[in-house]
């Protein structure tokens, strides 16, 4: 047996060892971290989900609760009154100027789950009144001045709305 073999056998058994206890402490240690890693993704998007739910939750309450959006925005029935099915549908302008007025819009874009216009477009027109043509939006559309985080929740609110027609 020469002296290289000898230290080979000799020390095959500790190198063995050695291998298989860090082997195993990696396993232990290595678990945590393996078992945490997806754990520690899901708070994240839930928070996620959490922060655009009260986005649409807060326009829900601007456009419906405050600006009465849907006071134009929806078509009316004979007697007059919103057609729910139809809420944010556009359709005609369901009144008149008591006296003739130019540049009175006859119709009223549908809002629900596709407003015209880029998102960067309605923000601009809720904050400042600037519509898509460089000018303010004819009557009897009103002139809002939201901030940018409001203007911002109506627009997540809108595009929200599944379109049913
Ligand atoms: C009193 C009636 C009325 C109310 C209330 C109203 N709108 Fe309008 N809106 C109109 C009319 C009329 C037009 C069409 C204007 C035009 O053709 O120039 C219009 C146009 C728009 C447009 C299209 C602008 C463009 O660039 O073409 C958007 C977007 C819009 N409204 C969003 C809203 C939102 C959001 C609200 C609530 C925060 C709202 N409107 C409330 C009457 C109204």
């Amino acid at each position: 047996m020469s002296f290289r073999s000898a230290n080979i056998a000799t020390t095959a058994p500790y190198l063995i060892a050695a291998l298989l206890s860090a082997a195993f402490v990696l396993t232990i240690l290595g678990r945590p971290y393996v078992l945490a890693a997806p754990q520690a993704r899901r708070p994240q998007a839930a928070a996620k989900n959490n922060d655009q739910a009260t986005l649409i939750a807060r326009g829900k309450y601007i456009v419906d609760g405050v600006a009465g959006c849907g006071y134009c925005h929806t078509p009316r029935d004979q007697d007059g009154n919103p057609v729910h099915s139809r809420w944010l549908e556009g359709g005609p302008v369901f009144y008149e100027p008591a006296r003739p007025l130019q540049g009175w819009a006859n119709t009223v874009p549908r809002l629900a789950g596709l407003p015209p216009g880029s998102d960067a477009e309605l923000i601009k027109l809720l904050t400042t009144s600037v519509a898509r043509t460089g000018k303010p939006p004819r009557w009897p559309m009103p002139r809002f001045y939201m901030t940018r985080s409001d203007a911002e929740a109506v627009v997540a609110y809108l595009k929200s709305i599944d379109v049913k027609h």
